[in-house]
């Protein structure tokens, strides 16, 4: 956890009522005594907010679209074959090819969604009946989803402060049954997967990783998506890169990814997946059609060139505003397993107590500043659906084992979990964000913060 180095009363001390304006020069705009500061009435209170209108966050990728995209989805409509297969040249084929290069892995497969390209890799890691899948306690519906639809049993893990999976949680949860662990990289955040790929190793498990928040996200040098067995990632609006809708499924095995092309194209595989795979291996088996449409792809194979555009902006804007908060006093920044690799799209605080933390963001508020905990994923354990294991058919697989019959979810198998994300809060950051917009968020931040730690 990042923590600022000085404590309260030495941080007071140091900078007394006017001499901290020389020391913050040069932060994003907090050149500013902290004694001033402390002393400022919050908006709350009835002050002076930092700004008029709220300062909030939007969808990152249309904010990048331009000509590119229109360009390709021109020629998607001018060839009258919005179909992959007809027409020649596909858009989700180019798309699909500059994503793996992107990333640095061999294989991607567009498809339509997050939730189908979950599905889709689990059909390639073999995932049914009698296995179980470890999943972290908060994260999307879709990756819990997907392991019953493929008839297998979740198994929740805590998460830390990083608010990815906490690799100390998972070993003690895997059984003989354990197929596979899905660390999920969330708001931006990338999970620890050293930890996770030694434990994977020992036992014999697959990793699948979640990407769909942190597509363009690295960890300690490497893609997500490039690392464990297969990755998968999202272009839902809500993503850094995005068509509305789509997914990907991404891996660097060949066996596995035949098994992914064969599942989300009704069992088959076509050329030029055909010559990739030397003919496929495989014989083909039950299958799905999740195939990507070329409006699609074509609006994806514009945003994945603007990806590290978008990624560099965030980080920088995110860095700004690190930057101008980095001396407050015990500050505690949320945990991160690769500061370098985050995309930096949360300024986010972990408070001692749920009250902290909501007087916090409700201060914020009050300032001009949109500010929230953590969002974008659900407490699965405690959701009704899940917490009832409520499925399409009474005699659902996954929980017709013995196993499946015993597991208890709810809240209280992940009270690490809720206590975490009912302490941490702050700001959504943008790409977009202007230098006087970080500026206003350091100020905000300050403001409020010091006003809680003096008063
Ligand atoms: C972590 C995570 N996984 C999977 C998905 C599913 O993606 P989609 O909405 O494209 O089905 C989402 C969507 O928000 C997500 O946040």
């Amino acid at each position: 956890m990042l923590e600022s180095k000085k404590n309260r009363r030495e941080f007071l001390a140091t900078v007394g009522a006017a001499g901290a304006a020389s020391m913050l020069a040069g932060s994003a705009g907090a050149a500013r005594s902290h004694g001033a500061e402390a002393q400022e009435q919050l908006a709350i209170d009835g002050g002076t907010p930092v700004r008029k209108s709220m300062l909030g966050s939007r969808p990152y990728g249309p904010q990048f679209y331009d000509d590119v995209e229109k360009q390709e989805l021109l020629e998607v409509l001018d060839s009258r074959y919005p179909f992959r297969w007809w027409g020649g040249r596909s858009k989700a084929l180019k798309f699909e090819k500059t994503y793996a290069e992107h990333i640095g892995v061999k294989y991607a497969i567009g498809v339509t969604s997050g939730t189908t390209a979950l599905y889709t890799a689990m059909a390639a890691l073999e995932i049914g009946p009698g296995d179980e899948v470890i999943l972290p306690a908060w994260t999307w519906y879709a990756d819990y989803d997907a392991v019953i639809l493929s008839g297998a049993l979740p198994v929740f893990a805590e998460i830390d402060e990083s608010l990815a999976m906490d690799p100390t949680d998972i070993e003690a949860r895997i059984t003989p049954r354990t197929k596979a662990i899905v660390p999920s990289h969330l708001q931006g955040g990338v999970a620890d997967l050293d930890p996770i790929l030694e434990i994977a190793r020992k036992h014999k498990v697959y990793v699948l990783e979640d990407c769909a928040q942190c597509c363009g996200g690295r960890y300690k040098g490497k893609f997500v998506g490039s690392i464990g067995n297969m990755g998968i990632n999202s272009f839902q609006l809500g993503k850094t890169i995005t068509a509305g809708e789509g997914g990907a499924v991404t891996t660097n095995d060949p066996k596995l990814f035949e098994r992914a092309v064969r599942f989300h194209d009704v069992g088959s595989i076509r050329a030029p997946y055909t010559e990739e795979l030397k003919g496929g291996l495989l014989q083909g088996f039950a299958a799905c059609n999740f195939r990507m449409n070329e409006f699609t792809g074509a609006v994806l194979y514009g945003q994945v060139q603007k990806l590290d555009t978008i990624v560099t902006s965030l980080r920088a804007n995110n860095r700004k505003v690190r930057e101008g908060i980095a001396d407050l006093p015990g500050l505690k920044l949320r945990k991160s397993a690769d500061v370098d690799g985050d995309l930096g799209v949360t300024v986010f605080l972990t408070w001692e107590s749920r009250e902290r933390r909501d007087k916090f963001l409700r201060a914020l508020r009050a300032e001009g500043i949109a500010a929230s905990g953590p969002g974008g994923s659900v407490v699965l354990p405690r959701d009704g659906r899940i917490e009832g294991k409520r499925t399409v058919h009474p005699d659902w697989p996954s929980f017709n084992t013995p196993q499946g019959k015993a597991i208890q979810y709810g809240a209280e198998s992940c009270p690490r979990t809720i206590d975490i994300l009912d302490r941490t809060g702050g700001v959504i950051m943008d790409p977009t964000h202007s230098d006087e917009d970080c500026q206003d968020i350091v100020r905000a931040i300050r403001k409020v913060y010091l006003a809680m730690h003096t008063a």
